[in-house]
Order: structure tokens, then sequence, then C-alpha cells
């Protein structure tokens, strides 16, 4: 009888923080639903394309976690990209296969290690390799007609014109990724599409991905808890990890995860033990 009352009270208060935990610990905000120009990349005009190609650099394009000038220097900051690209082919470094900035620009996001932009490659590889990931790559996934709107946006955001064709044929048919698009996403249902939707392989070698602005993470579970884990994902300025800049880390996963999408995270990175 003691013993039953015993596992009685322990599962009651184990279900009670599990349901704080869930809704309380990590408020769970649903994402603004995406705007109107996403659900019809068919039919639009060069200025909504260019719009468009804002929206996916700020949001789904995961570009602002690195190309953004609040952190300082992790990556270019793409200004004047309609001139840069096309200085770009001057230099002798260049060994890619873009003749034109638009096809620079184009190459930078398809194979980013085909020219490093000086001072910005990989650690120990003087330039030769980028740590910026593959943008129609598993860790991003833009489509042909998202990566052309972006370049639209690079090109013209400092004045410059957009070269790139608007979408037509297959690409203009609302194609049924963006109905996809305009619900929020839904939540992963294993520790490998929590990665790929948080873009954490952006940043980190882990899973499928070999990121390479943050650490390793093949190996992570060896050396740290869960409880360690569960912090370093919700609140990354908590520790940091030797020989990596604080705040580079997105700070709002605490926001945007489910609470069964961060134990999964939580129990996958613990299993990772090299
Ligand atoms: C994980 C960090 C990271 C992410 C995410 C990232 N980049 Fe980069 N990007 C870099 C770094 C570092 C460089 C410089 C090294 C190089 O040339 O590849 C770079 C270079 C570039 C260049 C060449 C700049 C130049 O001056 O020649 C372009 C264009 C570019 N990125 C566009 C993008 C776009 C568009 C996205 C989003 C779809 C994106 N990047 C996402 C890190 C990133
Ligand atoms: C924009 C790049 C970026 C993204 C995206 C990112 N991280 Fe990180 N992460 C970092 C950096 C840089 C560090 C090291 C500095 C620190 O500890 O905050 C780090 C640290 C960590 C650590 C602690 C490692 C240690 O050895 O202490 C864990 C665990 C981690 N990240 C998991 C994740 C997971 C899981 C995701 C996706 C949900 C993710 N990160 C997304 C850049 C990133």
């Amino acid at each position: 009888m003691q013993t039953f009352l015993k596992i009685s009270i322990f599962a009651v208060i184990a279900l009670l923080g599990y349901t704080l935990f869930a809704n309380v610990g990590i408020p769970q905000v649903r994402p603004a639903p995406p705007p109107a120009e996403e659900e019809t990349i068919g039919a639009m005009s060069m200025d909504q394309y260019i719009v468009l190609g804002k929206k996916i650099f700020e949001g789904k394009g995961t570009c602002t976690l690195c190309h953004n000038p609040v952190l300082g220097g992790r990556a270019p900051n793409l200004v004047n990209m309609h001139n840069t690209s096309e200085e770009r082919l001057k230099d002798p470094r260049y060994k890619g296969k873009a003749k034109t900035g638009e096809e620079y620009l184009r190459e930078s996001m398809m194979n980013p290690s085909a020219y490093v932009v000086a001072g910005f490659g990989k650690a120990w590889t003087n330039d030769t390799e980028s740590p910026m990931p593959q943008i129609s790559g598993p860790a991003v996934g833009l489509k042909p007609a998202e990566i052309n709107a972006v370049i639209a946006h690079l090109q013209t955001k400092d004045g410059g014109k957009a070269t790139v064709p608007l979408p037509t044929g297959a690409d203009a048919a609302p194609a049924p990724a963006a109905a996809e698009a305009a619900a929020p996403p839904a939540p992963a249902k294993t520790a490998e599409e929590a990665l790929g939707k948080y873009a954490c392989g952006a940043c980190h070698k882990i899973g499928a991905f070999a990121g390479a602005v943050g650490p390793d993470l093949t190996k992570i579970g060896a050396k740290r808890d869960e409880s360690y884990l569960r912090r370093a994902i919700l609140d990354p300025n908590a520790d940091i990890a030797q020989g990596f800049p604080a705040g580079v880390m997105p700070q709002d996963f605490g926001n945007k995860m489910t609470a069964k999408e961060l134990e999964m995270l939580v129990k996958f990175l613990k299993a990772q033990k090299g």
C-alpha cells in the first residue's frame, strides 16, 4: 500500500513537472503565417519576387544566422552585391564557373567553396573551404525559384538591377511546397528532422550535416549530460563552448521548439559518442 502511494505521488509529481515544463518552461509561440507572396510563387511581378527574396533571406533561408552585421565578422556583410559579385570574377583566386554576377551569386549559394571570400574560410584551410552550408542541400533546401528570388534581393537591395528570370512553367504553378510553406511548420517527427528544421546542421557537424561555425557535436554525448545539453539549446550563453564565440547560436529556440522536439534533440545528442 505504502509503495503504491509513493509511486502514485511520484507519478503525479513527474506529470506535473512535465506539464509545467511543456507549458511554462518553453513558451509555445505560434509563428505568424508567412506572407501571401509565398502562396503564389507563380504570376508575380519582379517587385514582388524581390520582396519574397528578402523574406527568404531573413527567414527560411537562414542567411541572417551568419550574414548579420550584429554578429560582426562571422560572414561577409553582402553589401553592394550587384558590383561585388562582378568584381569577384576578376580576382585571380577565382576558379569557379560563373561568367556573370548573377551566376556568381547562384554559385555562392549552391557551391560555397567554389570561391571563398578572403579571411572567411574554415580555420586551417587557407580560404579553400567555405563554412557556409550548401543552400540547396539538406540543411536549408531552397528550390531554384527561391534561390533566384534571393539573388534578385541581393542584386537590388543596394541599387542594382535584378537580372534573374521571373518563375515560369513548373515553378509558376502554385507548388505543393508553397501550400506547405503557408502553414506553420509541423513539429518534427524525429531528431534528424528537427536538426534540419532548426538548421542546427548549418553550424554544427552532426548527423548528415557538416556545419563548421559551432563545435563538432558528434562526440558531445560522451562528455555532457542531458541537463547540460538542454541548457545549451535553450540558453546558449549560459555556458560557452571553449574557443567559440558567444551570441552566434540562436537564442530563441525555447520560443520555437515544442517540448517534444527539444527532448528528442537532447536524447539524440546524448547518444552521440563518436
Ligand atoms: C553558417 C553560416 C552561413 C549561412 C547560414 C549562410 N552563409 Fe553565406 N557565407 C558565409 C561565409 C562564412 C561566407 C564567406 C566564405 C565564402 O565565400 O563562402 C559566405 C559567403 C556568401 C556569399 C559570397 C559573398 C561575397 O562577398 O562574395 C554570398 C552571396 C552568400 N554567402 C549568400 C548567402 C545566402 C543568400 C544565404 C542564405 C540563403 C547564406 N549565404 C547563408 C556563411 C553563411
Ligand atoms: C548560427 C549557428 C548555430 C546554429 C544554427 C546552432 N548552433 Fe549550436 N552552437 C553554435 C556555437 C557558435 C556554439 C558555441 C558557443 C556556445 O557554446 O554558445 C554552439 C554550441 C552548441 C552546443 C554546446 C556544445 C558544447 O560543446 O558545449 C550544443 C549542444 C548545440 N550548440 C546544439 C545546437 C542544436 C541542437 C542546434 C539546433 C537546434 C544548434 N546548436 C544550432 C552555433 C549554432
